[in-house]
């Protein structure tokens, strides 16, 4: 699935409201990501920033009036509404919110909005108590209900003194709310479980065995699953990455924590991916306290076997649950991951050879070659870790469109 807001034409409308500064640094991101950016300001917004800030980051004009005399003011809210892709008001004020929920066009954003037809993502932003005042919340549930897609403002001390909801979400987290609003809901009903990250097996309260395991391969998988629709749970070891959102995040440390969180967890999953990096062995014993260093220059760490989570799911798996593991190789991929396919009854293994650069540990790209049940294998070229996780999940679909669902609707539901 192509995704992603590459090449496509958004529509950023700006509102009068402190937190319009933030919707420059938003517009920074949207062209960094490759969007055509066109900007439609109210005329409060103008007394907050500077039309020209907009214009010279999007490179085109930015519409203020609908009677503007330039060439590129006339009818555009016809002729931008035809070829956006998406809309993303943000900040939106109540006064837009009003207009949008009761069909007022009487500017050009308002305007604009009612002969626009694609994706709206609508980020209030305004003093706690007109938010949630009974109006704006009517208004906020109209939209809903006609489709937009509205961001929760965050909570905290506003600009205008108060404290309580009200904040715009950062600009990262808008264009990932905007990247969903575009992404096709092909995971619409189904309960994807991922493993992100390493583990660390503790050797005594201060030290621990780990990996360089950066949690991004599965945080990508996680969020690319969330943004096709589907109902996600993420078990993560010590990572520091920002929880994707619409996600049930778990946090562990050890496998043994892991092994219990993913086991509770598994037998309402239609989909398991696994990308976390275990630990294949432990400490026998962790000291209670700080192992001193003492004379000797050798010490000796006696090491147990963890268990190995994704072999026990595979013996567990139900029909019509998909199985996907990864590979962290250093040397014969194919046999290695081939191996790990078959041995763990999984039904793709995603292997990656991580001493390559751009490649598995720590990066934001990586080479996986995918290999299947029926013995074909598909490599592909290095991309982004949420390329990857993409591509991932259209196989998935692939073999799911082969095999019917038998997770009961009892054991759906908990998720
Ligand atoms: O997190 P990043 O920095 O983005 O790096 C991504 C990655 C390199 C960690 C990822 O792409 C990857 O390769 N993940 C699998 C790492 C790994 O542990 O591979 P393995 O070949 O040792 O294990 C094979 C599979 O068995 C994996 O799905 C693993 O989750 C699972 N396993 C392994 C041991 C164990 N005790 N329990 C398991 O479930």
């Amino acid at each position: 699935m192509k995704t992603g807001i590459k090449n496509k034409n958004i529509i950023l409308g700006v509102c009068g409201g402190i937190a319009a500064y933030k919707s420059v640094e938003l517009l920074r991101l949207l062209k960094k990501e490759g969007a055509d950016v066109r900007v439609i300001m109210t005329k409060n917004a103008r007394e907050f920033v500077g039309a020209m800030t907009f214009e010279a980051l999007s490179g085109h004009r930015v519409c203020t009036d609908l009677f503007a005399d330039s060439d590129d003011a006339s009818i555009k809210h016809i002729e931008w509404a035809s070829v956006a892709d998406a809309v993303v008001i943000a900040p939106a004020t109540a006064n837009i919110i009003g207009k949008c929920a009761n069909g007022i066009a009487d500017d050009a954003l308002s305007t604009f909005m009612l002969a626009v037809t694609s994706p709206v993502l609508l980020c209030p932003s305004m003093n706690t108590n007109m938010y949630l005042s009974r109006p704006v919340q009517k208004n906020l549930e109209m939209l809903a209900s006609y489709g937009y897609v509205i961001t929760e403002p965050g909570a905290g001390e506003l600009a205008c003194g108060t404290t309580g909801p009200g904040r715009l979400p950062e600009p990262p987290e808008i264009l990932d709310r905007l990247i969903c609003c575009l992404t096709p809901k092909d995971l619409k009903g189904k309960k994807v479980l991922v493993t992100a990250g390493p583990t660390r097996e503790a050797i005594d309260p201060v030290r621990f065995i780990s990996n360089p395991s950066s949690g991004k391969m599965g945080y990508a998988v996680a969020r690319a699953a969330e943004h096709r629709g589907a109902g996600v749970v993420l078990i993560a070891g010590p990572v520091n990455l920002t929880d994707p959102i619409n996600v049930t995040v778990l946090k562990v440390s050890s496998a043994q924590e892991m092994a219990a969180a993913v086991f509770n967890y598994m037998e309402q999953s239609d989909i398991i991916v696994k990308t976390a990096a275990v630990s294949d062995f432990r400490p026998k014993e962790a000291a209670k306290q700080k192992i001193k260093k003492g004379e000797k220059d050798e010490a000796t760490l006696f090491l147990v076997k963890n268990q190995d989570i994704l072999k026990e799911l595979g013996r567990r798996k139900k029909d019509g649950q998909i199985l996907v593991g990864f590979a962290a190789e250093t040397e014969e991929l194919e046999r290695n991951a081939g191996k790990k396919l078959e041995e763990k009854n999984l039904d793709m293994i995603a292997g990656n050879l991580v001493n390559h650069p751009g490649s598995g540990f720590a990066t934001d790209t990586n080479q996986v070659t995918l290999f299947y049940r029926n013995g074909t294998k598909e490599p592909l070229s290095a991309m982004g870790k949420d390329e990857v996780a993409h591509i991932l999940l259209d196989r998935v679909l692939s073999v799911i469109s082969s095999k019917p669902s038998v997770i009961s609707s009892e054991a759906s539901r908990i998720l």
